[in-house]
């Protein structure tokens, strides 16, 4: 038997690490333990209810405008009294938040093997994105068991030095899809059932990092007002995240624009199905820089780099910037041109088969049978 304990706390981790655990608990060997965070709240919670895994502790660190310090600081207290209570063989990780990190480094503070999943993204600024590029280089840097999505991910590792226990899986969120995106779906959200989509091509947009919060969002909320005075035919829903520096931006400039929706956070399971539905998507994101390839859609990214390079060398992600004008630009092309969007538009999965977390799982049963 190995104690697994998974730590994580924000939306993408809880879409990516659910799927995984989901599997554990299918697993007899494995004793599954889950600590969120609470590094966010409701958009955590929406996740973990639908796909209704079991959580045994919940540090609820979460703050209004919490800091990158209060963040790290909760964590790395509260979940050492968690750790020496709970002893893991193994600690979980995933991706690049400050949960991430912080929870890596607490289980280092008492010799606790890290497994980190998504292990390996770079874009190789310290800056950007922030403070997510610093998060995943140090938490590599701790990790015992590195499960790195794809080639590209595990050769960076090794470019590092980091050559030990380097295993490529795929991305857990692959797997998220067959819990989430069906058919018939029908939508939860009231303010999705609300909008008429007949007709109409539908831009899927999210944007909340930290590096574009101020003039970037702005920009972003100019070109999207812009893009839908210029074409009648077209409806942008944009999801706003709770973070207030995000949603009064975007209330500000969108709020009473023509055929611009937005709503609250969805629930993942209207987002991938509405995501599947759409014409295209712009984004900060970097999960739906993963999933809308897989859906066939083209990716804007928003953004001036992206640690995802591998949708981008196929073709259906590009990554625009941050003015107006270019935003503007290249959504208009996707629009008007019929080439440039079937191009973008072919369906690439670079990500995996789906079965990432069965991957997963048996790695860290073999390291359990040799390390314990
Ligand atoms: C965090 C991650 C980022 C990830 C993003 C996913 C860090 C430093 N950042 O950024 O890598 O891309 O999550 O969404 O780890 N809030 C709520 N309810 C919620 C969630 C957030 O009210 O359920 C509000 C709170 O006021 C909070 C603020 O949003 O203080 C910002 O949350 P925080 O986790 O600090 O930053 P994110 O931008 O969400
Ligand atoms: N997502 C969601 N509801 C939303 C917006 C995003 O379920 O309103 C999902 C999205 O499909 C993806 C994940 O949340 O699986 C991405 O989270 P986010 O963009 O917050 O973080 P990032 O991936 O940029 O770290």
């Amino acid at each position: 038997m190995i104690k697994v304990m998974s730590v994580f706390g924000t939306r993408p981790e809880a879409v990516k690490m659910c799927p995984l655990i989901k599997h554990f608990e299918k697993i007899s060997e494995i004793d599954s333990v889950v600590c969120l965070t609470g590094q966010h709240k409701e958009m955590l919670w929406q996740v973990i209810d639908i796909f209704g895994i079991s959580v045994q502790y919940n540090l609820d660190i979460m703050q209004e405008r919490q800091t990158l310090t209060t963040i790290t600081v909760s964590i790395l207290e509260k979940l050492e009294k968690v750790l020496a209570v709970e002893k893991p063989d193994i600690v979980l990780v995933h991706g690049d938040t400050s949960t991430s990190f912080a929870a890596a480094l607490a289980a280092f503070y008492q010799q606790i093997p890290v497994g980190h999943v998504e292990a390996g993204l770079r874009t190789y600024d310290r800056y950007s994105p922030f403070p997510e590029e610093m998060n995943r280089c140090l938490t590599g840097r701790i990790a015992t068991l590195h499960f790195a999505p794809t080639v590209d991910n595990k050769r960076n590792l090794l470019l590092e030095g980091i050559r030990e226990n380097v295993h490529v899986t795929g991305n857990t969120v692959i797997d998220a899809f067959s819990t989430t995106i069906k058919e018939d779906y029908e939508y939860k959200s009231d303010d999705l059932r609300d909008i008429d989509f007949e007709g109409k091509r539908c831009i899927l947009m999210t944007a909340h990092r930290r590096e574009n919060l101020g003039e970037n969002l702005t920009n972003i909320c100019r070109a999207v007002k812009r893009i839908v005075s210029e074409f009648e035919d077209v409806l942008v829903v944009y999801p706003v995240h709770r973070n207030p520096a995000v949603s009064e931006t975007a209330k500000r400039i969108l709020g009473s624009v023509d055929r611009v929706y937005l709503t609250e956070p969805l629930d993942v399971e209207d987002m991938h199905n509405l995501m599947a539905r759409s014409y295209m998507v712009m984004t900060d994101s970097g999960g739906l820089q993963e999933e809308a390839p897989a859906c066939g859609l083209p990716v804007l990214v928003l953004r001036t780099e992206t640690e995802r390079p591998e949708a981008a060398r196929a073709g259906t992600v590009k990554v625009v910037g941050v003015s107006e004008k270019g935003i503007y630009e290249n959504a208009r092309l996707l629009l008007t041109d019929a080439n440039i969007y079937k191009r973008m538009a072919q369906a690439v999965n670079p990500y995996g088969d789906g079965r990432a977390s069965e991957r997963i799982a048996d790695i860290i049963l073999q390291y359990g049978r040799n390390a314990i």
